[in-house]
């Protein structure tokens, strides 16, 4: 069903390295010559170290230029990034942003439009069609999510369920009775969705949906291993960000299934070491920063997107890939010395069968030193006092073993962990900041 009519790649994602490099390369000089002329704080921080875009005659020479910060779009809120007037502006989005001011993007129908073709081309990517019904679970709002699936799915010509985040029991219903062949949502939703199945006494495997296209939080392999073995179907990663676009700046195929292709033909990437700020060789992991090629209301020049991955060679297609993100620097816990990510600790719960795939993780202090407590929750079928307290430590050992901190671990009932209707939020910081 989903399959039958495949519609044709546009030519540039099966084109020769090198037609994809030039095309990059005349992008460039455009989208820098259009942030240095009408954004002024471009101008300036141009101008202060004598990057010229008149100078740019290879990709290599976008080195030269300086990176862009979220402090620096905080600085210009609400609309000083804008590089066209406002009456050219259709949409705003702004970022959460759990703390100080939100970070606002600005869209002209153009940017729109290019954003639903990226959307369009991540569904297909994952196998979708227009003979598709897609549910959209993400969050409609000033969260990119909900309305970036939405015009995507349309631009693609497939029907669609605009359900956005919550209501999770209408959400199983309305699954079974529209008959979705897709779903994307963040992958911590799609969990919930799950257990809502089971609370409705319904196998998730019956269920019509054939493909999931996750993304806008960090999630491991086994966690892809887990939805698709709960659900029976193919689980794809796509990734973005607000401050670039939204989803759809980079997104996985499903015939390799072997991390998200940069949609490069409009979001040049490059890797830097997040201290020297130094360019690193594709292959190496450092902090992902995307300069737009074709944006016209807030270009981004450099933008630091604080993820850590690694650029790895195009396979299904000619773009380059991007592994799983390792996780925010933001998200980053030093313990003790050791550098620890959520997406760790995930590995290593969902190695043990008898533990559920929900988690928190909370920070505390004791004298000077930080130390972590993970409190995740049992299988239905492990929930006996006695085997949570052996799960408890085992788990313990496993942190120690191949993370190599002590941690406190809590392995309580199925249910006790929150769920999460959005981006799941893993780490609750205890520590008093004096
Ligand atoms: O999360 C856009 C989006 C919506 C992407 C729906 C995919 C699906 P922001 O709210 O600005 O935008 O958050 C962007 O989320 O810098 C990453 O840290 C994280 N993120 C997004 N996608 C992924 C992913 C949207 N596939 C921030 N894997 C990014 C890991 C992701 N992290």
């Amino acid at each position: 069903m989903t399959t039958t009519t495949l519609t044709a790649l546009d030519p540039i994602e099966t084109a020769s390295r090198d037609e994809l490099t030039a095309l990059q390369l005349k992008r460039l000089q455009w989208s820098l010559q259009h942030a240095y002329d009408n954004v002024p704080h471009y101008k300036a921080a141009f101008d202060a170290i004598g990057a010229h875009p008149g100078d740019v005659t290879s990709l290599s020479d976008l080195a030269r230029f300086p990176f862009t910060t979220k402090e620096v779009l905080r600085q210009n809120y609400p609309y000083g990034m804008f590089a066209v007037p406002m009456d050219d502006i259709v949409r705003i989005h702004a970022s959460s942003g759990t703390t100080g001011r939100p970070t606002v993007v600005g869209y002209t129908a153009g940017d729109i439009d290019i954003w639903a073709q990226m959307v369009a081309r991540s569904i297909r990517a994952a196998g979708g069609s227009k003979h598709d019904i897609i549910h959209v679970g993400y969050g409609y709002g000033l969260f990119t999510g909900g309305l970036g699936a939405h015009y995507g799915a349309e631009k693609l010509g497939a029907a669609v369920i605009p359900m956005s985040g919550g209501q999770t029991e209408k959400q199983v219903q309305l699954i079974q009775d529209f008959k979705p062949t897709i779903i994307m949502c963040t992958p911590s939703y799609m969990l919930h969705l799950a257990d809502e199945f089971r609370r409705q006494g319904i196998d998730p495997r019956s269920c019509s949906l054939k493909t999931g296209i996750f993304g806008a939080e960090p999630w491991t392999g086994a966690m892809r291993a887990e939805i698709e073995a709960t659900f029976g179907i193919n689980a794809v990663d796509i990734y973005g960000l607000s401050e670039v676009m939204g989803p759809g700046v980079a997104s996985e195929c499903i015939e390799t299934k072997d991390g998200p292709h940069i949609w490069e033909d409009h979001f040049y990437p490059e890797i830097i070491d997040p201290v020297t700020g130094n360019v690193l060789p594709d292959g190496e992991l450092g902090e992902l920063v995307f300069t737009t090629l074709t944006k016209v209301g807030m270009p981004v020049v450099r933008y630091r997107t604080r993820d850590l991955t690694r650029l790895l060679p195009g396979t299904a297609r000619t773009m380059r890939r991007m592994d799983k993100i390792v996780g925010r620097s933001d998200d980053m816990m030093i313990i003790r010395g050791v550098n620890v990510f959520p997406s760790q600790i995930e590995e290593l719960i969902l190695k043990d069968a008898r533990l559920a795939p929900h988690y928190m993780l909370y920070l505390d202090r004791d004298g000077h030193m930080d130390s972590l407590s993970v409190v995740t929750e049992a299988r239905p079928d492990a929930c006996d006092a006695t085997v949570r307290s052996q799960c408890a430590k085992s788990l313990q050992q496993a942190i120690k073993t191949y993370i190599g901190i002590s941690t406190k671990v809590d392995v309580q009932i199925t249910g006790s962990v929150s769920r999460s209707e959005g981006k799941a939020q893993r780490i609750v910081d205890r520590r008093r900041k004096d």
